[in-house]
């Protein structure tokens, strides 16, 4: 199986195992990582989703070995499948934190910036090298990219093809801690215990609101963000939320809806 997926007091673990190609997107890929995402839409005891590469690499882009075999309109097929994919991924209610290994070159920058949270490990090392094959970047990699490190930096990444390691990326904002490699899974773990005890409602909202002033003008952002501000002060857990403080208790807050 190209993706392992392990549910584990409220995590759902998934980790890309094809070690030997150094977890290269093929048609399996993407099938269990479309299926991963199902289950953490699906299964309201996952409270949040951690992605994961075993061995040297988090994923090291398409199966450039697949490409060989298929013509342009059975790559547009498959890249358009994996759109689609992390697109679902990006709008699932929790959050997903990419726990990156290693090598996180092409879809894997891909996958890993549709994630909510980045934390890399100190080898890990980031990349869009499609340019290097006489392609260009088919998952979001040159839109999310320059949303994330700004247009120039993308462009500059985008056109030499150029990795960055993990302590770059966290400078260009791409990263949202580096750790040491071999505290990398406790430290994704702390985080998500961190997550769980929010409200998970809360943590939807913030998520939409986000996610929709990022990819629409500012504008329709603050208006967006007012009205799930709304909803959220509606909700039970913000009774139980501004009751807790108030009577200086840690709050209960509800389970996913
Ligand atoms: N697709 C298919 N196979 C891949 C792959 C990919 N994207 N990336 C690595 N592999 C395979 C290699 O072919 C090799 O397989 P082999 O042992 O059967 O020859 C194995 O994984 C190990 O890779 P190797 O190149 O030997 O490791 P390295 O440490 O010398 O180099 C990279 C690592 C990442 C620099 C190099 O593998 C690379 O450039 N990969 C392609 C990255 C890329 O262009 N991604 C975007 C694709 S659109």
């Amino acid at each position: 199986m190209a993706v392992e997926i392990k549910k584990e007091d409220g995590i759902l673990w998934v980790k890309f195992n094809r070690p030997e190609a150094l977890n290269a997107i093929n048609e399996d890929f993407i099938a269990g990582l479309k299926k991963a995402v199902e289950i953490a839409r699906e299964d309201k005891e996952i409270r949040v989703m951690v992605l994961v590469g075993e061995g040297r690499a988090f994923c090291a882009g398409a199966d450039i070995k697949m490409f060989s075999r298929i013509d342009a309109f059975r790559a547009r097929e498959i890249i358009e499948d994996l759109g689609k994919v992390l697109e679902n991924l990006e709008d699932l209610e929790v959050p997903v934190i990419a726990a990156v290994n290693g090598l996180a070159l092409g879809g894997g920058c891909e996958i890993a910036m549709a994630c909510d949270i980045i934390i890399a490990s100190e080898r890990a090392s980031f990349g869009q090298p499609e340019i290097n094959l006489g392609i260009i970047p088919g998952a979001g990699g040159t839109q999310r990219l320059a949303r994330i490190v700004g247009w120039k930096k993308a462009m500059e990444l985008c056109l030499t093809g150029e990795r960055i390691d993990a302590k770059t990326a966290e400078r260009l904002g791409l990263v949202n801690k580096v750790v040491e490699h071999d505290k990398l899974i406790e430290e994704v773990k702390a985080f998500a215990e961190k997550l769980k005890k929010k409200s998970p409602t809360a943590l939807m909202l913030v998520k939409q609101a986000v996610n929709r002033g990022f990819k629409k003008g500012l504008g329709e952002g603050i208006e967006y963000e007012r009205d799930l501000f709304t909803i959220s002060f509606a909700s039970r857990d913000a009774e139980e939320g501004i009751k807790s403080f108030i009577e200086k208790k840690e709050p209960k807050f509800g389970s996913r809806v």
